[in-house]
Order: structure tokens, then sequence, then C-alpha cells
């Protein structure tokens, strides 16, 4: 799953064995010392080819079929989740039938074989995320992903890191929008967004946790 990582596969655990130690010391310094220098821009446009040339751009930006069609898991589980065939064959049944990636996603659908989507984000394991939590506070898929809805191919453009993550959760109120807008890719920024955002952070209880085991858990 994590082809992308540049490092071997049991460093990975090295910051997990780190953590525990932490948790336990409740360290300050060091825990200042992990966050000034925590590399910023882990993986920032990291944009691998995938076996069908699925475009965002035409689907969610032209067709303009929302997210949720899709990633059907966004609001009310951790994982927004990737779609099977079955989703895609709703229309290429019969749209572009004799396309050679239509063909390919028949046969991925006729055969009950998965196409083999290469993931873009991807957290270590020891940090947690839970996008419910986020999509029901309305924050955007854009404030995350960015304009999904203008990539031919997905691309990573946030860093993902922990100081990324908590300068929101620090303060959130400049991303917060009405729970009806969050896949609204061409939502505007009201000019009084401070007091909007105050007024949803009340409406929504929003109160991001800072604590370690909010994420680390
Ligand atoms: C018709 C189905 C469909 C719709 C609609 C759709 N997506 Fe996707 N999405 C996919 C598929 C298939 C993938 C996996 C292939 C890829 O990465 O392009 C994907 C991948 C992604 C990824 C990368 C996942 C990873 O591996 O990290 C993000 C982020 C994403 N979509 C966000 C969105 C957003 C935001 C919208 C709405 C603006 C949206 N998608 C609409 C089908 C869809
Ligand atoms: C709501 C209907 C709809 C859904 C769902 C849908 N598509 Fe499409 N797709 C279209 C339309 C419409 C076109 C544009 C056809 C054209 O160019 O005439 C298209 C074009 C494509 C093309 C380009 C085909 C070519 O050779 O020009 C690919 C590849 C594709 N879709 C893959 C997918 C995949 C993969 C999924 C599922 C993750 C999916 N589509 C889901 C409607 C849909
Ligand atoms: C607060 C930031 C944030 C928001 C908002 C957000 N995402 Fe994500 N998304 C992430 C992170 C972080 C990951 C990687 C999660 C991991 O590796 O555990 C991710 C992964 C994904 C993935 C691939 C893995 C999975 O969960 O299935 C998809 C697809 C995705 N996001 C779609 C969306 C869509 C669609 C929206 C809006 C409806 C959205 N995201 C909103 C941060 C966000
Ligand atoms: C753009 C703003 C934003 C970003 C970026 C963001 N968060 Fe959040 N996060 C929020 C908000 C708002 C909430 C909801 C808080 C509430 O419900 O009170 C939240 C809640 C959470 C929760 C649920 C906390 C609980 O009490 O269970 C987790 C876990 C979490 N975030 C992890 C992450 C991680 C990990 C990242 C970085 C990969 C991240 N967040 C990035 C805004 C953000
Ligand atoms: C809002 C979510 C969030 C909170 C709260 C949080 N972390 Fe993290 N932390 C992350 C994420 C995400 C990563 C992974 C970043 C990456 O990919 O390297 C991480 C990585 C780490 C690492 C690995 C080294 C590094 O910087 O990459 C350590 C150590 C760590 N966190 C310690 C802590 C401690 C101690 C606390 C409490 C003071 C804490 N974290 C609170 C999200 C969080």
């Amino acid at each position: 799953m994590s082809g992308h990582n540049i490092f071997p596969k049991w460093s990975n655990k090295l910051p997990a064995f780190i953590l525990a130690g932490l948790l336990g010391a409740g360290s300050v310094v060091v825990v200042i010392f992990w966050y000034w220098f925590s590399p910023a821009n882990l993986n920032v446009g990291y944009q691998p080819k995938q076996p069908i040339p699925y475009s965002h751009r035409l689907h969610a930006g032209e067709l303009g079929i929302d997210c949720r069609y899709c990633h059907t898991g966004v609001e009310k589980s951790p994982t927004a989740g990737i779609p099977p065939t079955e989703t895609c064959m709703n229309c290429h049944k019969l749209i572009k039938k004799n396309s050679p990636h239509i063909i390919k996603l028949r046969e991925s659908f006729s055969k009950n074989v998965p196409i083999e989507w290469v993931r873009v984000h991807q957290l270590p394991d020891y940090a947690y995320f839970d996008h419910s939590r986020h999509i029901n506070s309305g924050v955007s898929c854009v404030s995350c992903h960015g304009r999904i809805d203008q990539m031919e191919t997905v691309r990573q453009v946030k860093p993902l890191s922990m100081g990324w993550c908590l300068d929101c959760h620090r303060d959130p109120v400049p991303h917060l929008r009405p729970k009806s807008e969050v896949t609204n890719m061409d939502w505007v920024t009201p000019s009084n967004q401070e007091e909007e955002g105050l007024k949803l952070k009340a409406l929504y209880h929003v109160n991001p946790r800072e604590d370690c085991t909010t994420c680390h858990r």
C-alpha cells in the first residue's frame, strides 16, 4: 500500500516505538523537537500513474458527479473508500463501451477482479485519521485534497504532516463552511469568513483536540 515510502518498511515502526515512550514520559521538550524537525513537505506532489486513466476533472468537474457517489464512506466512517468497478458500470455498461479503458473496466467487472488503484494519500500506521469527524464539522475535501475536480490524475497537495494537522486543530475557523457545501468545489469563502466560521464552530460544536491520543491511540 505504501509503495511510495522512501524509507525501508521497518523505519515505519521506529516512530511508533518512540511514540510509546513519549506518551509514557510526556516529555514536552522532545515533542517540540519532533514538531519542528518533522519534515514539512511529506509527499507533496506525489501523483502515481493509475491502472486506468480515470479523470476527476471529467467526472467530478465537467459531469459534476458528487464525491459521495463514489466515496460513500466519507460522511459516516473513518475512511472515504474507493468505489468498486460496479459503481463505474452504472454508466459504462453503455457509455464508451468500446474504448480500450472501458473494456478493461468491463473485464474487471465480469471476472470480479478489482482494479488495483494506487493509493495516493497515506498516513503512517501510528497516526489515526477519521473522515466523518471532519466532514460533519463542515471541513471540505478542498482543505485537505485541493481542487480534485480539476485534476486529470490525483495528486497530493498538502503535507499531511503532524504540524499541518495541528495548525488547523488550533484554529479551524478559516476552514469551516456549511455542511451542505463540503463537496462543493466551487464554494467561495465569504469575505466575513471569520464571523461565519465562528457561528458554524458554535453550531456544530467544533472543538478539535490537540492531545496526543487524539491521533495516536
Ligand atoms: C465516479 C467516481 C468518483 C467520483 C465522483 C469521485 N471520485 Fe475520487 N476517486 C475515484 C477513484 C476510482 C479513485 C482511485 C483512482 C485515483 O486515485 O484516481 C479516486 C481517488 C480519489 C482520491 C485519492 C485517494 C488516495 O488514494 O489517496 C481522492 C482524494 C479523491 N478521489 C477525492 C475525490 C473528491 C474530493 C471528489 C469530489 C469532488 C471525488 N473524489 C469524486 C472515483 C471517484
Ligand atoms: C454518472 C456516469 C459515470 C460514472 C459513474 C462513471 N463514468 Fe466514466 N465517463 C462517463 C462519461 C459521460 C464519460 C465521457 C464519455 C465521452 O467522452 O463521450 C466518461 C469517460 C470515462 C473514461 C474515458 C473513456 C475514453 O476512452 O474516452 C474513462 C477511462 C472512465 N470514464 C472511467 C470511469 C471509471 C473508472 C469509473 C468508476 C470509478 C467511471 N468512469 C464512472 C460517465 C461516467
Ligand atoms: C481534514 C483533512 C481531510 C478532509 C477534509 C478530507 N480528507 Fe480525504 N484524506 C485525508 C487524509 C489524511 C487521508 C489519508 C488517511 C490515512 O492514510 O489514514 C485521506 C484519504 C482519502 C482517500 C483514500 C483513503 C480512504 O479513506 O479511502 C480518499 C478516497 C479521500 N481521502 C477522499 C476524500 C473526500 C471525497 C473528501 C471530502 C468529502 C475528503 N477526503 C476530505 C484528509 C482529508
Ligand atoms: C482543515 C482543518 C483540519 C485539518 C487539516 C485536520 N483536522 Fe482533524 N479535525 C478538524 C476538526 C474541525 C475536527 C472536529 C473536532 C470536533 O468535532 O470537535 C477534527 C477532528 C479530528 C479527529 C477526531 C477527534 C476526536 O475527538 O475523536 C481526529 C482523530 C483528527 N481530527 C485527526 C486529524 C489528523 C491526523 C489530521 C492530519 C492528517 C487532521 N486531523 C487534520 C480539523 C482539521
Ligand atoms: C491532530 C493529529 C495529531 C496530534 C494531536 C498529534 N499528532 Fe503526532 N503525528 C500526527 C501525524 C499525522 C503524524 C505523521 C506525520 C508523518 O507522516 O510523518 C504524526 C507523527 C508523530 C511522530 C513521529 C515523528 C514525526 O514528527 O513525524 C511523533 C513522535 C508524534 N507524532 C508525537 C506526538 C505527540 C507526543 C503528540 C502530543 C503532544 C502528538 N504527536 C499529537 C498527528 C498528530
